[in-house]
């Protein structure tokens, strides 16, 4: 090779490695940078790192419901499920993700969010002619009228006071009931879990869907089993509690365990 083609050799190979690089030495390549947590604005990545913990991978369920159920879809609009993932579900772990209500999350995170859930687990279309009952109860349910509802359509599964039975576990369980809202009632009812084999409001007895009153109705009823401190292990009526609580106030034993405490503090 003579010297001169070598040399045009290399100009054409600089001119090309300088073409190709269009950020100078030192920095890094286009598309190579980790994003901030709040310029990520792909869906999988929100989805799987900050709801698929409850809601489970891919929205399929987990200790929440699952958001990629068509039938849920087919209920809610993107106003409420918008709503909820802003401002959380308060009293339940369904925590606020948007920035203004104290959450890691930009609005434009949560649009990708909410429209996507829809646009990839949706189903239009799905609940046509089946005269779905509204997202939000229409009007305050009444309790006697929710036991019937409630022995005929949920007893055969959750037993016959909802303490749990051998297709359905306990619904009016007050530590449960601690735990979720009416609304979360409702829509269980209406969407039921498909991925634990709960039916939705047309399955629970065959050929006789639930109206949009009875589920009002059933939701006030298990909502009346809520009580003013759930979780404790005996109520006032339980002798053995009033007994530990006369001795607690008569005894000097209280006194110096809570003196104890103070100090540790
Ligand atoms: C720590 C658990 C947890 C995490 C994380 C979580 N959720 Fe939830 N979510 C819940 C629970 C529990 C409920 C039911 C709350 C209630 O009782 O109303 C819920 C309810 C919801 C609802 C309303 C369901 C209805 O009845 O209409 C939507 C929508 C929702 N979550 C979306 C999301 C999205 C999207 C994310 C991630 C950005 C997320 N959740 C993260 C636990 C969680
Ligand atoms: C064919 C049986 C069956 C019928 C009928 C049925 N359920 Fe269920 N239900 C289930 C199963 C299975 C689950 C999911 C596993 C579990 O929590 O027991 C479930 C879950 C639930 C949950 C959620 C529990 C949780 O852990 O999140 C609620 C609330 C509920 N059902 C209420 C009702 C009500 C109210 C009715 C009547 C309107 C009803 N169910 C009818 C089988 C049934």
């Amino acid at each position: 090779m003579n010297r001169f083609r070598y040399l045009s050799v290399l100009a054409a190979l600089g001119l090309t490695l300088l073409s190709g690089c269009s950020s100078p030495p030192g920095q890094p390549r286009k598309g190579s940078e980790t994003l901030a947590p709040n310029e990520v604005l792909e869906f999988g990545t929100l989805f799987g790192q900050n709801c698929a913990g409850c809601h489970g991978a891919e929205g399929r369920g987990g200790a929440a419901i699952a958001l990629a159920d068509p039938v849920y879809l087919g209920i809610a609009d993107d106003a409420a499920i918008r709503k909820v993932i802003a401002n959380g579900v308060h009293g339940t772990s369904m925590p606020a993700f948007a920035q203004s209500a104290g959450g890691m999350l930009t609005d434009k995170q949560i649009e990708v969010i909410t429209s996507q859930i829809r646009s990839r687990w949706s189903r239009p279309g799905i609940l046509n002619g089946a005269n779905p009952p509204s997202y939000a109860a229409k009007s305050t349910g009444d309790n006697q009228r929710g036991e019937v509802a409630y022995k005929t359509y949920c007893a055969s599964c959750h037993g016959t006071t909802g303490q749990g039975g051998p297709k359905g576990s306990a619904i009016t369980n007050d530590s449960f009931l601690a735990l979720i809202s009416d609304q979360e009632l409702r829509t269980v009812v209406i969407t039921g879990r498909p991925e634990l084999g709960a039916p939705d409001w047309r399955g629970n007895v065959p050929g006789k869907p639930m109206s949009d009153q009875e589920i009002t109705d059933v939701v006030a009823w298990l909502a009346s089993h809520r009580v003013q401190d759930p979780g404790q292990p005996y109520s006032a009526s339980n002798p053995q509690h009033q007994d530990s609580a006369e001795n607690s106030s008569s005894g000097q034993l209280r006194e110096g365990h809570d003196l104890g405490r103070a100090a540790n503090r």
